[in-house]
């Protein structure tokens, strides 16, 4: 069991965190960033770069923030949370319970704001939407990388006073949920658990968003999300809510109680029975 800060400054403990994946190091972009990249590369196990690799995953610290890069011989994609400002807090800010998908799926139109384990946070989008929307969000991501880019999307969002209301209601905890679910107690229950694991490797239609291409470098595709679905399914005391490419077979091939189906994505509902 290791200890790791969270958000705002509060310490929570944690469960075993696996090594940071295929990181070639840690950039501060402007000296003013040198003492920041060197906590996070102690942090991380990782070492301090001087300049960009070649080729590779590594993480820029700038006083913009912190951004996950991977370089290719042909170009350089980066990816930061950015739940404050942009188009997502757009997005967010504009969403109503009826009128976003996710939002349905978790039953917040029906049974109003509820306490929902975001068990895959990844960049906190989906958590951000349905704090947004009322409900009590624990975010739960085992990527150290991941982990240091919400926290430093939280970070620079509780400094926007808008931000104040939801922010509260989000909580970051770092490790492997399958572990949280199985040890959490009865008046830690949550009444929904939400995931969004990594999506198959695309064969057809094109190559993945730049997004997916990042996080693919850095993780891989998940091949543990069925036994996650296990755990969330004895956790959760309403129901689990799935996120899944809309042509996709089913998570570990269980079929749910019913679909919610958008233009790309589909949520997949199991009801506690
Ligand atoms: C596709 S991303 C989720 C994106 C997220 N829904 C968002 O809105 O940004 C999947 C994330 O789940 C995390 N993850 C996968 N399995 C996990 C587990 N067992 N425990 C914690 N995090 C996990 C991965 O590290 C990755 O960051």
């Amino acid at each position: 069991m290791s200890i790791i800060p969270s958000h705002l400054g509060r310490t929570k403990p944690i469960n075993d965190l696996p090594k940071p994946g295929t990181l070639a190091g840690i950039l501060p972009s402007v000296e003013e960033c040198r003492a920041a990249a060197r906590r996070l590369a102690g942090r991380l196990g990782a070492k301090l770069i001087d300049s960009p690799p070649t080729e590779g995953l590594y993480l820029a610290c700038s006083v913009e923030g912190l951004w996950l890069r991977l370089r290719t011989a042909r170009r350089d994609l980066a990816i930061r949370a950015e739940l404050g400002a942009g188009r997502q807090a757009y997005r967010a800010g504009h969403a109503s319970p009826r009128g976003e998908a996710i939002a349905r799926a978790c039953g917040l139109p029906r049974y109003g704001p509820r306490y929902v384990v975001d068990a895959t946070a990844g960049l906190g989008r989906d958590a951000h939407i349905l704090a947004r929307l009322g409900a009590r969000v624990t975010l739960l991501e085992r990527s150290p990388v991941i982990l240091a880019l919400l926290e430093d999307g939280l970070d620079r969002a509780s400094r926007q006073t808008q931000s104040l209301g939801w922010l509260g209601r989000m909580r970051l905890i770092g490790g492997d949920a399958a572990v949280w679910l199985r040890s959490c107690t009865a008046a830690q229950r949550p009444e929904v658990v939400f995931l969004d694991p990594m999506y198959p490797r695309q064969t057809k239609g094109g190559a993945p968003g730049k997004e997916m291409q990042i996080l693919q470098a850095l993780l891989g595709t998940a091949d543990d999300a069925g036994s996650l679905l296990q755990a969330a399914r004895a956790a959760a005391s309403d129901r689990v809510v799935v996120k899944r490419p809309r042509q996709a077979e089913p998570l570990a091939g269980e079929l749910p109680h019913y679909r919610i189906i958008g233009r790309s994505t589909r949520f997949d509902v199991y009801l506690h029975s």
